[in-house]
């Protein structure tokens, strides 16, 4: 199997990577401009007032900084945070645990937080609105609620499915805060600071030339940096510039918008097997052997954002820029 550059998981190596080369405060974080002026406000009004923030929810597709916004917020605030995805909240207990383990202050990081089951779900409305935790205990014949007072704490939840989210859930947020795709400019400074941080030299070229096929994603820009970064080792002088740049990015085949094979293959299929569209996400699923939710939340939003792809009321269909893109003669009816 190919190796992926775009994936929906952080991969240990981007963990690993990301600790490293992660920026750890509000200024040197760059890019997503409204939000960051956002949250400054917002924390230096609950620092004036000595109040924790209020909870925050961070949306939008993979790979742009919600789990680096959630250390940010930490750091800036002076708290610790502890972390957990919605999946691994499988029990009551499991939450309830999280809970009651927090100090004031603390900031708690649900990533994925909309696939918390429901059940589960409902212990975070008191927990968030009053700070209180509400537990049964007992065995069958005799159980009783217990409350429990929490500290005062922040919330921090990140989703890819702002959707998905219950609205009892979402309207419990007090700042509710959108991730965009990153401009070129910005994934340039990226590319550039990142490659400062691990100690390798990159020309102003080669730095725009990444972040132009990283689809507006920092963790992509900074996958695809590392592995310029062998090739300019091995097969260069070890300095990245735009040659050794371009021969990477075509062996990784990541193409001149950023698209790998999966991106080709969807819209390919979708000319191919069902005329250009219109076509139902189930059938693009099984026609090229992917998840749904996968092309849409990883593929699907960049192919949109780039003109490729259009989702009308009957189905997604490719655009005559896909045609173009792709080479293909484009049929009169399409537009
Ligand atoms: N590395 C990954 N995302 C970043 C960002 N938004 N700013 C600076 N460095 C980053």
């Amino acid at each position: 199997m190919d190796e992926r550059i775009i994936t929906k998981e952080q991969l240990e190596e981007d963990a690993n990577l990301e600790t490293g080369i992660r920026p750890g405060s509000l200024e040197e974080y760059i890019g997503q401009t409204e939000v960051k002026d956002n949250l400054d406000i917002f924390m230096k009004a609950a620092k004036m007032r000595d109040e924790s923030l209020d909870h925050v929810l961070l949306y939008g597709p993979p790979g742009l900084g919600k789990t680096t916004l959630a250390y940010i917020i930490a750091h800036e605030m002076e708290g610790n945070i502890k972390t957990a995805s919605g999946p691994s909240i499988e029990k009551s207990g499991d939450l309830a645990a999280l809970l009651s383990s927090l100090e004031p202050g603390d900031i708690l990081f649900i990533d994925e937080i909309h696939r918390i089951p429901r059940f589960i779900e409902e212990i975070l409305y008191p927990a968030m609105e009053d700070y209180v935790l509400d537990i049964m205990v007992g065995n069958d014949a005799s159980t009783r609620n217990i409350r429990i007072d929490l500290p005062p704490f922040t919330l921090v939840g990140a989703t890819t499915r702002a959707g998905d989210l219950t609205s009892p859930l979402r309207d419990r947020f007090g700042i509710v805060s959108k991730l965009n795709y990153y401009t070129v400019e910005d994934l340039t400074k990226i590319a550039k600071r990142t490659a400062t941080v691990l100690e390798c030299e990159i020309d102003a070229e080669a730095a725009k030339e990444l972040a132009t096929r990283s689809r507006g994603t920092p963790r992509i820009v900074n996958r695809l940096l590392k592995r310029v970064r062998d090739f300019a080792l091995v097969l260069g002088s070890g300095k990245i510039d735009l040659e050794i740049t371009r021969i990477a990015l075509n062996k990784l085949k990541v193409d001149r918008l950023g698209l790998d094979n999966t991106d080709y293959n969807l819209l390919k299929s979708i000319i191919d097997r069902f005329g250009g569209g219109p076509v139902g996400i189930e059938a693009i699923a099984s026609s090229i052997g992917e998840e749904q939710t996968t092309i849409e939340d990883v593929y699907e939003p960049y192919l949109l954002q780039t003109g490729l792809l259009k989702r009308t009321s009957r189905g997604r269909m490719v655009t005559r820029k896909a045609y173009a893109h792709l080479g293909i003669p484009c049929p009169d009816k399409i537009d």
